[in-house]
């Protein structure tokens, strides 16, 4: 029996791979690290769905329906108008996504709905993060690409250059990474017959953990607590590792060298965030870390995370913290439904075995 299925093979697979041990994430056969910077989060979410990047028509109506999928139906603000403001982000996602399931969704999903939930998912949390500010829902610009109008319905305004790449290279880094907690629970969902709505609603879920998506928040919270100690991370991070803490941002069930899109996300920080002295905080926090747990988890193998630098990267932009596991799972939705779609062509309901370790019944 494997603990957490470690080292299990689930499924076959066309859509990504991941190499622990030389630190190689592929998308459809492409290293992940030459994507970003050549191609745009619309292309790159086409090849992971058509398996082929898009003609320039192809483009263009590929952007045209991810464009048209940004509006929120009545019914559906109705729905997220009626909870509770002190809702999380997460929680708020999950709901609606599912909420939007309630008219047609069966099996088989497709690529068009895969089109509307990733559509549809960056104005969900836009609409969500400017009521809890009190400030009103801003309609989507169509003059914008998806990224940055993510970003202009947010705040309101039009950003730099480079943090609208920015976020779109994390977001492209972090489209789809193999059988990672998130996506089995959908696959799992979509194996049932169950529909694409009900499988986002299981990934979306599974991804608010704190040990999976939920992880960037825990980063900021550490690199601030490191902050208001006179940013001695020294003493910060030993207290938390002899207290049996783990360290937001460090280790990986898969990656036992540095994890590529974490050395992706470092070089486009440097470039971002230039000599801004929170960025120092985080270049000496990831030093320290590592050769601390060096020492105190000897032959682990923890090295930085993708949510180290996600967190940093998104720090930078101005996003705040609530809006980390949101943004990730607006990227991730689609490696979500490219994997929904895979199980749905050619599926078998998953049904592993329990060794069970319990009591029998007394002769
Ligand atoms: N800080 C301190 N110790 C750690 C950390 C960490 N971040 N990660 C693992 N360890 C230690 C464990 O305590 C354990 O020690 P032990 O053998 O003495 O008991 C050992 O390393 C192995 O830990 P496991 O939980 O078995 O490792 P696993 O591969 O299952 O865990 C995980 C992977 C969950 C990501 C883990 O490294 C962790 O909790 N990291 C912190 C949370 C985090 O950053 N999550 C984001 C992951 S990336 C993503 O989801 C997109």
């Amino acid at each position: 029996m494997q603990k957490g299925l470690k080292g299990v093979i689930a499924v076959e697979t066309t859509i990504g791979h991941v190499d622990g041990e030389q630190g190689l994430l592929l998308y459809r056969g492409q290293p992940v690290e030459t994507l970003t910077g050549t191609y745009s989060f619309e292309e790159v979410a086409f090849f992971l769905w058509y398996g082929h990047f898009p003609s320039p028509t192809e483009k263009e109506t590929f952007t045209c329906a991810l464009k048209q999928a940004r509006s929120i139906p009545p019914y559906l603000q109705n729905v997220l108008q009626a909870l509770p403001l002190e809702t999380d982000q997460m929680s708020v996602v999950r709901t609606a996504i599912s909420a939007l399931g309630l008219p047609a969704y069966s099996f088989k999903p497709t690529i068009e709905e895969a089109i509307t939930l990733t559509g549809i998912m960056p104005s969900i949390i836009a609409w969500w993060h400017r009521r809890q500010a009190g400030q009103p829902y801003l309609p989507a610009r169509s003059d914008l690409d998806h990224v940055e109008n993510y970003l202009y319905m947010l705040t309101g305004e039009t950003h730099s250059h480079a943090s609208v790449r920015a976020l779109e290279n994390y977001m492209i880094l972090t489209m789809e990474h193999g059988m990672n907690a998130s996506t089995f629970a959908a696959r799992v969902t979509v194996s049932s017959e169950s529909d694409l709505v009900s499988s986002i609603t299981s990934a979306l879920g599974t991804m608010k953990g704190p040990l999976h998506g939920g992880a960037p928040s825990g980063v900021i919270a550490l690199l601030d607590e490191i902050a208001a100690s006179d940013g001695d991370c020294t003493r910060v991070l030993t207290k938390k590792l002899q207290q049996g803490e783990r360290l937001m941002g460090f280790g990986h069930r898969v990656y036992k060298t540095k994890d590529p899109r974490a050395q992706a996300l470092k070089a486009q920080l440097l470039q971002t965030a230039g000599d801004d002295p929170w960025l120092d905080l985080a270049l000496q926090t990831e030093t320290t870390a590592i050769e601390l747990l060096q020492a105190y988890k000897p032959g682990r193998s923890l090295y930085t995370n993708v949510e180290f630098y996600a967190a940093a990267i998104m720090k930078a932009i101005g996003l705040a913290p609530s809006l980390f596991t949101p943004t990730f799972s607006a990227s991730r939705v689609v490696g979500w439904s490219a994997h929904v779609l895979e199980q749905a062509a050619d599926n078998t309901i998953f049904r592993p075995d329990a060794a069970y370790v319990g009591s029998w019944p007394q002769a």
